[in-house]
């Protein structure tokens, strides 16, 4: 929990925690989150507001990758400060005129939640009120399929996100579980990835001698881990 400036709480959810509980309305009926969203992973995200340039580029960009994601068992939930008349006319023109970046007739089929009153963005921590008080920034929550936060981006307002960068997250998220490994940095399916820290001086030894892995030093081990082997492990699981 942090205050601002008016002595106002605000809840800041962070890794590790479960994702805040909240039922909404949106642009594909009900939802009660994260329930819902039982066994899938999940990117809960955040606008500043309908009929703006950046979240337009955005959601035409979330909506052609959509069923990328949904072939990593990810689903996409958006929100904004926004009310739902206000979404579904925002979508509309979004198909209907937008053409962008070689995207056109783009539909959004993912929800959209209605949140004019702030309560979910307030429990997730989107309202930062020295960016803005009554808009969301550009937060985005990687949620796993028991309800786990696991990985947590802010943008400002200004700044369009990157969807590769949204892609491989969720990847090296389910890499990292599947193979019980961590991902170094600009780590994409096909690179070597870390072994688990040495817990003992004989594991460390074992370390360096083990032919298959490749020992920077006693603590910085990578081996190698196969790019279909990945990518069939994390996107058979649909
Ligand atoms: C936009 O999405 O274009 C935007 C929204 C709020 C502030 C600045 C830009």
């Amino acid at each position: 929990m942090e205050q601002n400036q008016e002595n106002e709480v605000i809840s800041m959810p962070r890794i590790g925690d479960a994702a805040p509980k909240f039922k909404a309305v949106t642009t594909q009926g009900d939802i009660n989150f994260p329930a819902d969203y039982e066994g899938s992973w999940v990117i809960l995200f955040s606008h500043p507001a309908d009929f703006t340039p950046v979240c337009t580029s955005e959601f035409m960009t979330f909506a052609s990758m959509e069923e990328k994601f949904a072939e990593a068992n990810c689903k996409l939930v958006g929100l904004s400060i926004d009310g739902l008349y206000s979404h579904i006319a925002w979508l509309r023109t979004i198909k209907e005129k937008i053409e962008y970046k070689g995207m056109k007739n783009i539909e959004v089929n993912f929800p959209l939640i209605e949140d004019i009153t702030m309560e979910v963005a307030k429990k997730y921590g989107m309202i930062q009120p020295n960016e803005d008080t009554t808009k969301a920034v550009r937060a985005v929550f990687f949620i796993d399929p028991k309800g786990m936060i696991r990985t947590i981006i802010y943008y400002p307002l200004s700044l369009g996100r990157n969807f590769d960068e949204l892609y491989r997250v969720i990847i090296a998220l389910q890499a990292a579980d599947e193979f019980d490994v961590a991902t170094p940095a600009d780590w994409r399916p096909g690179d070597d990835v870390i072994v688990g820290p040495a817990g003992s001086c004989g594991t460390a030894k074992d370390r360096m001698e083990d032919g298959d892995i490749d020992c920077k030093d006693w603590f910085f081990c990578t081996k190698k881990l196969d790019k279909d082997t990945v990518l069939d492990r994390v996107l058979r699981k649909k």
